[in-house]
C-alpha cells in the first residue's frame, strides 16, 4: 500500500454515555487500520459534553466551526445526551450545531446486513438488506425556529417550525441521485409526507419529480414515510437508496439499524463533500448501560471507517469492515450481539485482527 505523506487531522469528541466507551475503541481500530496503510493520524481529543457543560457551561465554542475548517479533515464524535441534562442544550448547541454551521447537508445512515444471523426478520441474506438512508441534515424541523408562549398555562402556544428550502432539499436529492449513479444502483425511493405537510413537502414533491427526469436509468419512486417504514420491515430487498428530510432521516435510519442488527452496528457520517465532515456512530449515549463496559464499539469503528473512506484511504476502510464481519461471523462481539466480550476486548478483538 502507499502511504499517504500528510497525516490527517482528526478532532474526536467522545461526547456522553457509552461514547466515552464506544469512541477510544474506534479510535484504536483507525490506528491500526491506517498503520498498516503507512498513514499517520494526528488526533486530537476534546471534552466537550454534559461533564464539561455542568462544569463551566461550555458547550460549542463560537470560534469551533472556523477552528474546524482550519485545522482538522475531519470530526469523530461518540453521542451527546446525559440524564443530568434535561433540557439537552449542550447536544443541541454542539451536535446540531456542527451540523449547521458547518454546513454538514448530507446525513449518510447506511442499513447493510453484515451477518445473517443478526437480522430479526425471517430467512433475510445480506443482500436483501443493503440500502442507504440520506437524510437531509440542516433544516427540517430541527433548525430551532418557534417558540412559547404562556408557558405553563392552560392557554400555552408551543410552536416549531419545519424548514423546507428550494436550495436545501435541492442538494440532498442531487446528492442522493449522484450517489445511485455512480454507484450504478437503479433504485432510489424518495419519502415525505406530502399528504398531510401541503406546502414544506409539496417542495419535495415538485423538486423530485423534476430531478428524476435527469436520471431516467434510475427507477426512481416515492412513498409516504409511514408507508416507508413498513415496507423497509416487509421487504427490506426493495431498497437501495433512500433521501428523505431531517425527522423522517433519523426515525428511517433506526428502524434500518435494527433490521441489520440493532443499533450498536450502525454507522453514519455528516458531510458537506470536499470540507471537513463529521463522523459519528447512529446511536445515542445509552445512558443505562453506560460505564459498564459493555456497549457494542462496532458501530463506532465502522464509523471510524466511513471516515477513512472521506479522508481518500478506501482501502484501510474496507480492511476495518472485513475485521467487523470477521469477528460477527466469530461470534466475538459484546453481549447486544450474543456474544460476552467487554466493549475494550471487542476494540482490542478488531485492533488486533488488523495489526496481523
Ligand atoms: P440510544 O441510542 O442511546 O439507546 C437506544 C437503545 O439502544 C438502548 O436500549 C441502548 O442501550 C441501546 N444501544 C445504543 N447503542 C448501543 C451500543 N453501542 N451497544 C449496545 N446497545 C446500544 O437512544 P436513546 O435511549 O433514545 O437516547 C439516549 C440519549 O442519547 C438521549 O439523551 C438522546 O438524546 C441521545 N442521543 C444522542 C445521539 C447522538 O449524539 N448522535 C443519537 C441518539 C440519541
Ligand atoms: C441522531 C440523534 C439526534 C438527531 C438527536 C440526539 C438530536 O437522534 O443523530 O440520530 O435526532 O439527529
Ligand atoms: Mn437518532
Amino acid at each position: 500500500m502507499t502511504p499517504t505523506a500528510t497525516p490527517k487531522r482528526i478532532a474526536v469528541i467522545p461526547g456522553d454515555g457509552i461514547g466515552k466507551e464506544v469512541i477510544p475503541e474506534a479510535v484504536k481500530v483507525v490506528q491500526a487500520a491506517v498503520a498498516h496503510a503507512g498513514t499517520k493520524l494526528e488526533i486530537t481529543n476534546l471534552d466537550w459534553g454534559a461533564d464539561r457543560f455542568l462544569r463551566d457551561g461550555t458547550t460549542l465554542p463560537a470560534d469551533a466551526p472556523e477552528m474546524f475548517r482550519r485545522d482538522f479533515d475531519a470530526i469523530l464524535l461518540g453521542a451527546m445526551g446525559d440524564p443530568r441534562v434535561p433540557s439537552n442544550q449542550h447536544a443541541a448547541d454542539i451536535l446540531l450545531g456542527l451540523r449547521f454551521k458547518l454546513d454538514l447537508y448530507v446525513n449518510v445512515r447506511p442499513c447493510v446486513l453484515l451477518d445473517p444471523r443478526l437480522t430479526p426478520l425471517r430467512d433475510r441474506t445480506e443482500r436483501d438488506i443493503n440500502f442507504v438512508v440520506f437524510r437531509e441534515n440542516t433544516e427540517g424541523s430541527y433548525v430551532g425556529m418557534g417558540g412559547i408562549f404562556k408557558k405553563g398555562t392552560p392557554d400555552e402556544i408551543a410552536l416549531q417550525e419545519d424548514v423546507n428550502t428550494y436550495k436545501g432539499v435541492e442538494r440532498i436529492l442531487r446528492y442522493a441521485f449522484e450517489y445511485a449513479r455512480s454507484n450504478k444502483l437503479t433504485k432510489l425511493c424518495m419519502s415525505d409526507k406530502s399528504n398531510a405537510l401541503a406546502f414544506g413537502h409539496d417542495l419535495w414533491q415538485r423538486l423530485f419529480k423534476k430531478m428524476r427526469t435527469e436520471y431516467p436509468e434510475i427507477q426512481s419512486s416515492h412513498q409516504f414515510i409511514d408507508n416507508l417504514l413498513m415496507q423497509i420491515i416487509r421487504d427490506p430487498s426493495q431498497f437501495q437508496v433512500i433521501v428523505t428530510c431531517n425527522m423522517f432521516g433519523d426515525i428511517a435510519s433506526d428502524v434500518g439499524a435494527q433490521i441489520a442488527g440493532g443499533l450498536g452496528l450502525a454507522p453514519s457520517g455528516n458531510i458537506h463533500p470536499g470540507q471537513v465532515s463529521m463522523f459519528e456512530p447512529v446511536h445515542g449515549s445509552a445512558p443505562t448501560i453506560a460505564g459498564k463496559n459493555e456497549a457494542n464499539p462496532m458501530g463506532s469503528a465502522l464509523t471510524g471507517a466511513m471516515m477513512l473512506d472521506y479522508l481518500g484511504l478506501p482501502d484501510a476502510a474496507k480492511r476495518i469492515e472485513a475485521a467487523v464481519r470477521s469477528a460477527l461471523k466469530e461470534g466475538k462481539t459484546t453481549p447486544d450481539l450474543g456474544g460476552s466480550l467487554s466493549t475494550r476486548e471487542c476494540g482490542d478483538w478488531l485492533a488486533n485482527f488488523l495489526a496481523k
